[in-house]
């Protein structure tokens, strides 16, 4: 996130000489991206963060492609997949590519005998449904319905939910997620502009330090392989820290619209960007006040990049037949537009309830085996009556 942030304790100045109460020195981690040349963590441990005491056998965990080159309006039902006990078994990819995974997933049981960390991609996690708690290094976060989780990679981290009822639509991005920069000054804070500013995002809380010794389990995902490392020490053992690298959450349902009199573009409703992908916030808003506006979207060819709809609630005033959970890829190529109908039924009417995350990535998605398990085969055909 691109502001200051301290938590727990810290030594005046940083690579200073920094003892514990018994007059052991605490061990200070840098926690960088790009090199040394962009966001950067300090965290200051009680136990340096190498101490691995065993390392099993890695097992691949990737997507797998049912179709690599597609050409096809399309719709996925993800409510469809099944509930699993276990968080990283639950986590079904659907669409793909070299900038990044989309997956949901419906975890029942929280994480209590092992940590993850991504080690490639920062993860966007989408919470439908579920509340609990994200314990990392860094802290704590609360979540609850509508949180995006952002989790930066590298964070070693667990998911504690309230109870098994979770769906979660996550992005995994080889590339940094951010808020989009022109919602940023030259200074990086929010501008007047933006639909949502610092105030609006949830940064941990509550560092708790695990002094503890023993045996911990942290599965690493790399390269499409997850590690299962063991360490010696609690991985979360910092006593402080501060830095601009660091999980962060974010409410959709603090996302300000922005309306006009006749119909706004997709980029009014950007939340993140990362390298050839932007996320964005579809939420109840006014609809256009020009006497003779037509709040329904237009007919539109993206000539530059696909676009995946993911409708989490409310009533989608330019489709039928959504169901919460479903994902609509409307590839590049070839046009989409609001079903038969729904421009005429959408003429007067003041506002919406919708509510979304669209993810725009500017390279073609290939799309997995699993989602084509839960496919609407018909859906192409949608438009025609
Ligand atoms: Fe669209």
């Amino acid at each position: 996130m691109p502001f200051y942030y301290q938590l727990g304790k810290i030594p005046a100045k940083r690579h200073i000489q920094y003892r514990k109460p018994d007059g052991n020195l605490y061990a200070e981690e840098l926690i960088s991206t790009e090199g040394f040349s962009s966001l950067y963590s300090l965290v200051y441990h009680c136990h340096p963060p190498t101490l691995v005491k065993d390392i099993g056998t890695p097992y691949p965990f990737a997507p797998k492609a049912a179709i690599e080159k597609n050409l096809q309006n399309r719709s996925f039902l993800t409510f469809n997949s099944k509930p699993h006990d276990d968080y990283l078994s639950s986590r079904t990819y659907l669409l793909f590519n070299s900038d990044l995974y989309i997956s949901s997933a419906a975890p029942k049981k929280s994480m209590t005998d092992y940590f993850f960390k991504n080690a490639d991609a920062d993860e966007v996690i989408f919470i439908h449904e579920g509340a609990g708690t994200l314990k990392t290094v860094y802290g704590q976060i609360q979540f609850e319905y509508g949180d995006y989780l952002v989790i930066p990679r590298g964070t070693i981290y667990q998911m504690h939910f309230n109870n098994e009822n979770n769906r979660l639509f996550i992005v995994e991005s080889f590339s940094p997620i951010r808020p989009p920069k022109r919602y940023l000054n030259q200074y990086g804070q929010f501008l007047e502009h933006s639909p949502y500013c610092e105030r609006d995002i949830k940064l941990p809380q509550n560092l708790e330090t695990n002094d503890a010794e023993g045996d911990f389990k942290v599965m690493i995902k790399k390269q499409d392989m997850i590690y299962p490392y063991t360490y010696a020490t609690h991985p979360f053992d910092a006593i402080g820290w501060d830095g601009f690298q660091y999980p962060f959450g974010f409410s959709i349902h603090n996302y300000e619209p922005i309306t006009g009199r006749v119909h706004m573009p997709p980029p009014i409703h950007q939340t993140f960007e990362g390298h050839n992908f932007v996320i964005c916030s579809f939420v109840p808003r006014l609809f256009d006040y020009h006497p003779l506006s037509v709040p329904a979207p237009y007919n539109h060819s993206n000539v530059d990049s696909d676009e995946i709809l993911y409708y989490v609630d409310g009533d989608f005033m330019s489709r039928k037949h959504v169901e919460r959970g479903m994902i609509s890829l409307h590839p590049k190529g070839i046009p989409h537009g609001p079903h038969p109908g729904t421009v005429e039924k959408s003429l007067g009417a003041k506002e919406t309830k919708e509510l979304a995350v669209m993810i725009d990535p500017f390279y073609p998605l290939k799309i997995t085996e699993e989602a084509m398990k839960m496919e609407d085969p018909g859906y192409y055909k949608s438009w025609v009556e």
